[in-house]
């Protein structure tokens, strides 16, 4: 796997002091980062006055890596406080981090969250937790996390991913994989353009338990968009075993294509890497947690762009096993 830098955008100091400024007041004014309706309002139009430096730097991703780290925004270590032992009890750890993200991301788009993941809040902790090692899903340690589509099952998922590094002494690295880098074949690129299977919610959905009411609906692995290839991927939760043997081997060929493009991104603390989640899929290295409070901590945050034309129309009319993607603002 290629270690070569990803692409970065420095904030100058005076973009990074009026991001620590504004999200300093936001906590001031709160005194948390969870996210009631009046806190998203300000947090709409604290955004909405940041200046142009700030504004340039969350641009859209322009490259054919289809992400970029943003750096210049700090952690101290010592005032973040321990890494929570999950995030179920992680709370407001933080919270001036989660505000800055969730400003960023309203400067890039459109924050979502979900009413069945980490109870509705717009920035998640990612912190591997007890007993969960070996999922998939961003609570596990002991495994690789496969490269997917952050959300893929929904057609409400995000555009952009967000992941700001709170923590990373062990310097584990996200990895990252774009179509755009791949080679296939155009009957590779026709197979997986067809709707054959469907992809369902992974196990960070409590609530989707439920499901089964729902006809798992097939989805295509690729589309062609105006401005080139974007792709909806998680082999995780693709019952593979359901398609015929064409398929699944040029599936297997876009398996291979992703690992030998893939780049490992170790992140250090205050930067944030914003991903392209229709040009990206996004795994992690396995590592062993320690639970001593010291282990990675990251903050993630997940952005609709609207107007955004990178998916089949046929989305739209997706059920999504009855989870719904709650949006930060109407527009
Ligand atoms: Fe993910």
């Amino acid at each position: 796997m290629s270690t070569a830098a990803a692409p970065a955008r420095q904030l100058d100091p005076g973009s990074t002091a009026e991001i620590n400024q504004a999200a300093r007041a936001l906590l001031a004014e709160f005194g948390t980062s969870a996210t009631s309706p009046r806190l998203l309002e300000r947090v709409a139009g604290t955004a909405a006055s940041l200046g142009d430096g700030v504004r340039h730097h969350c641009r859209p991703v322009d490259t054919e890596d289809g992400l970029f780290v943003l750096r210049g925004l700090t952690v101290d270590d010592a005032s973040a406080g321990p890494t929570p032992a999950g995030w179920a009890s992680a709370g407001d750890s933080g919270a001036v981090h989660d505000l800055t993200l969730l400003l960023l991301a309203t400067v890039m788009g459109n924050p979502i969250a979900w009413e069945g993941q980490q109870n509705g809040r717009f920035v998640h902790n990612i912190v591997p937790s007890p007993g969960h090692e070996a999922e998939q899903t961003g609570a596990s340690s002991s495994v690789l996390l496969s490269p997917h589509t952050e959300d893929a099952f929904h057609p409400g998922r995000a555009h952009l991913l967000m992941l700001g590094c709170m923590r990373n002494h062990d310097r584990i690295a996200t990895t990252a994989a774009s179509i755009r880098r791949v080679r296939l074949s155009d009957e590779d690129v026709a197979l997986l353009s067809r709707p054959v299977l469907p992809i369902l919610p992974d196990d960070a959905y409590a609530q989707a338990q439920g499901y089964a009411d729902e006809a798992p609906v097939p989805v295509p692995v690729l589309h062609t968009a105006d401005e080139g290839l974007t792709l909806r991927f998680d082999p995780a939760y693709t019952p593979l075993e359901q398609a015929g043997e064409d398929w699944r081997a040029a599936y297997g060929r876009l398996e291979d294509e992703l690992a030998r493009v893939a780049t490992a991104v170790s992140l250090d603390p205050g930067e944030v890497l914003v991903v392209d989640n229709d040009l990206v899929v996004h795994g992690r290295v396995p590592f062993t947690a320690r639970y001593d409070g010291t282990d990675r901590w990251l903050k993630r945050a997940s952005v609709r762009v609207p107007g955004r034309a990178t998916r089949p129309p046929a989305e739209d009319a997706e059920h999504g096993y009855g989870q719904q993607a709650l949006e930060a603002h109407v527009r």
